[in-house]
């Protein structure tokens, strides 16, 4: 198969969706890799790494489009890219469709063909190609949530770990999935006293089993909220209940239970934040404070550690990718029930329940259209 990387162009966007260690795979499958010139560079991956690995380099975002049967990228296409995707064009990055009527008017108007990384799913419903993300977050908190509790960033003052004979900051971590275990991991391991609360209690088991002994695990309710939030230096937001926003479990008015220079980071903003008082902000300017409690709330916490988030996705989307390319996506989507529901919208079609009743668009069922692909290639 002829597969395009192009570069990202989204604003802050410096990840890309294969590094030479993946065009290296590809290419051992006998298929021909096409990388934009400097599509790397803003991840640490030269032009000359891509060549030796085996990838043709073309100077421009025109000609990626122009060449390849799929496209692979890390963000959804911007509104410049919409004319240069071809109708059949596999393109396999994430979309968030649900989140922009534009976008998926776009994609049915061009006839691609789109598999959306976050929609992905395995069996046990957990989503593959998001938990990287989520991992690359949950270790982020913990070292921007130290940094802010410094003083000359309006945080405490106060050392995550302490030292011999000074007590160690007090960690709050709202949520014990993915986000809130590797916060909790990083912050055990600098040596602060932290917290977990989930309302799982299967979940609270699981992570009071492998945790060290720094970390208590608390059930969330808003009473043990209330109480921890009085002596918590950093307080960490990571909860999720799928397809809704996020409960607000810490509230404006607990924010005066709070002693002055804590620090919130709540790595939820992205589903409107745990936190009452969370706004989103940005990599240039992350902070602000209310009631002298510093909020960190950056809805794109990868975005600023592009080497690890680009080569913890790709870890993850490769393997997709190469069933792609080695069977074609009718193939490999009939083969692989994880893949197929990364279908979005196919040939004009939306395939993809969410995204239909985001819109009030006309669902086609998925099958009926491998089915009949299977028929025509028969
Ligand atoms: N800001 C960013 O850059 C960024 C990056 C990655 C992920 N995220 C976001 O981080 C959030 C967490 O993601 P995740 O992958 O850890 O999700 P996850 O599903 O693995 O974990 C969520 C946890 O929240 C728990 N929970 C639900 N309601 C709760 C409540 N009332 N109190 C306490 N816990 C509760 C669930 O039981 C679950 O264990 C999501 O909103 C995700 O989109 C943000």
């Amino acid at each position: 198969m002829v597969i395009g990387v192009p570069k990202e162009i989204k604003n802050n966007e410096n990840r890309v969706a294969l590094t030479p260690a993946g065009v290296s795979e590809l290419r051992k499958f006998g298929h021909t890799v096409y990388v934009q010139v400097n599509a790397g560079s803003g991840s640490g991956f030269e032009d000359g790494e891509y060549i030796e690995a085996g990838a043709v380099m073309l100077p421009t975002i025109e000609e990626v489009y122009g060449i390849a049967e799929m496209i692979i990228k890390v963000k959804e296409p911007i509104e410049s890219e919409y004319e240069l995707i071809k109708e059949g064009q596999l393109l396999f990055t994430y979309f968030h469709f649900a989140s922009s009527q534009d976008l998926t008017e776009a994609m049915i108007r061009r006839k691609a063909v789109c598999l959306a990384y976050e929609t992905v799913e395995k069996t046990d419903r957990s989503l593959p190609l998001l938990i990287p993300m989520s991992e690359v977050a949950g270790r982020m908190a913990v070292q921007e949530g130290a940094k802010y509790l410094e003083k000359p960033q309006k945080g405490r003052g106060i050392l995550l770990g302490g030292v011999p004979g000074v007590k160690p900051a007090h960690v709050l971590i709202l949520g014990g999935g993915i986000v809130g275990t590797q916060a909790a991991k990083m912050a055990a391991g600098l040596g602060a006293h932290v917290t977990i609360m989930d309302i799982s209690l299967p979940r609270l088991r699981y992570l009071s089993d492998i945790m060290p002994e720094n970390v208590d695990t608390l059930m969330s309710n808003e009473y043990n909220i209330r109480e921890a939030v009085k002596h918590s230096d950093l307080i960490i937001g990571a909860v999720l209940i799928p397809g809704t926003k996020a409960p607000h479990l810490v509230t404006r008015e607990m924010l005066k239970l709070m002693r002055p220079g804590t620090v919130l980071v709540d790595v939820a903003v992205d589903q409107g934040g745990c936190i009452e008082t969370c706004t989103p902000t940005t990599h240039e300017n992350p902070t602000y404070v209310i009631d002298d409690v510093v909020h960190y709330c950056v809805a794109n916490m990868p975005g600023a550690v592009p080497y690890t988030s680009t080569v913890a996705l790709t870890n993850a989307t490769l393997a997709y990718a190469l069933q792609l390319a080695n069977k074609g996506w009718q193939r490999a989507c009939r083969e692989n029930e994880e893949l197929k529901r990364g279908l979005n919208v196919v040939d004009g079609r939306v395939v993809y329940q969410g995204v239909a009743e985001a819109f009030g668009l006309e669902l086609t069922n998925v099958g009926d259209i491998l089915r009949k692909e299977e028929e025509i290639n028969a």
